[in-house]
């Protein structure tokens, strides 16, 4: 059934793994991810940002969850991913959404208090679990050297006084990672130090990481030789990730990387196959590199496979 991450993010904490939160815009994307969770009996997050819901409209999203869950027999978390409002939040915890992001990271310390404790009261409530988050999550441009660190990744001193301030279930962080393809530009690294630290003055409190992809080069390279043009993308090592899973961090979100696959198979399909222009010859594919990538990351970087 439909579940929060409560329990889940638990057992990922005291069994060092990490689940996975996996982003969902269409049918084909939702069934490629749930196969692999079903296939790898591990748990699993299904999340849905601000731009999914605008793209596919929020009722056809949440029905196409609903019977994931029904033909699957699993249970699912339903997310809002990076919620930038009190009324976003609202309308998913109102609209049968069991987990809500609130991303008041843009915000001063004491601002993001404030709008996150709102949404908290509001979602407890009803029985529904908050993220928030706390730093900013660096993109290449910000060219993160060793003084910006402090004034971009996340304090820990903050991060406690955030979680106890704010009631909180879980908090996003920033060490290094970023959202998209481009992620670094020199040697990958992320601040496991400060990760550490983190969890250390917040004992048994899952953290999660965004921005989590780790862009493989195989399937960059799929997408150059059909015409596709990314080139310089990179991501996390996937050693990184596994390192991280294996810490306080319960929940590892990738939406990237499910977009790669996807791409990079459908051109490849349409390239070889100029004359094909049936759908399901490419988006059935499409979905089953998304189960193939799930479910890769599931046993061999998040450690969740059997976990279930
Ligand atoms: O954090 C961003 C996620 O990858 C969702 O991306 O806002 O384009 O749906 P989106
Ligand atoms: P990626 O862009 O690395 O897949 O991160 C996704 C994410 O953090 C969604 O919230
Ligand atoms: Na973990
Ligand atoms: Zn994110």
């Amino acid at each position: 059934g439909l579940v929060t991450s409560k329990e889940m993010f638990k057992k990922a904490y005291e069994g060092n793994y990490a689940v996975g939160a996996f982003n969902v815009n269409n049918m084909e994307i939702i069934q490629g991810i749930v196969d692999a969770a079903k296939q790898e009996n591990a748990p699993l997050i299904l999340q849905v940002s601000a731009g999914a819901r605008k793209y596919a409209n929020p009722i056809y999203l949440r029905k196409l969850v609903e019977a994931a869950i029904e033909d699957s027999g699993l249970d699912i978390v339903l997310h809002l991913d990076h919620g930038d409002s009190f009324e976003i939040c609202k309308s998913c915890v109102d609209g049968g959404f069991s987990s809500v992001m609130i991303d008041g990271s843009k915000l001063s310390f004491e601002e993001n208090i404030a709008l996150t404790k709102r949404v908290v009261e509001y979602a407890h409530d009803k029985g529904v679990v908050v993220e928030a988050e706390l730093g900013k999550l660096a993109g290449v441009e910000d060219a993160v050297k060793v003084n910006t660190k402090d004034a971009t990744y996340t304090d820990p001193d903050e991060a406690a006084e955030f979680v106890h301030r704010t009631g909180v279930d879980s908090l996003a962080i920033a060490i290094g990672t970023s959202h998209g393809a481009y992620k670094f530009k020199g040697d990958p690294s992320l601040d496991f130090e400060r990760l550490e630290k983190i969890s250390k003055l917040l004992p048994n409190f899952p953290l999660v990481l965004h921005g989590s992809s780790s862009v493989p080069k195989e399937f960059v390279d799929l997408c150059n030789k059909y015409g596709g043009k990314i080139p310089g993308a990179a991501g996390v090592p996937e050693e990184m990730l596994l390192k991280a899973s294996k810490m306080a961090v319960c929940k590892i979100n990738i939406d990237t990387d499910l977009r790669l696959a996807m791409t990079a198979c459908i051109r490849q399909i349409l390239v070889e196959n100029p004359s094909e222009f049936d759908p399901r010859k490419y988006l059935g594919p499409g979905r089953d590199a998304i189960r193939d990538m799930v479910s890769h990351k599931m046993r061999n970087v998040l450690g969740c496979s059997n976990k279930k």
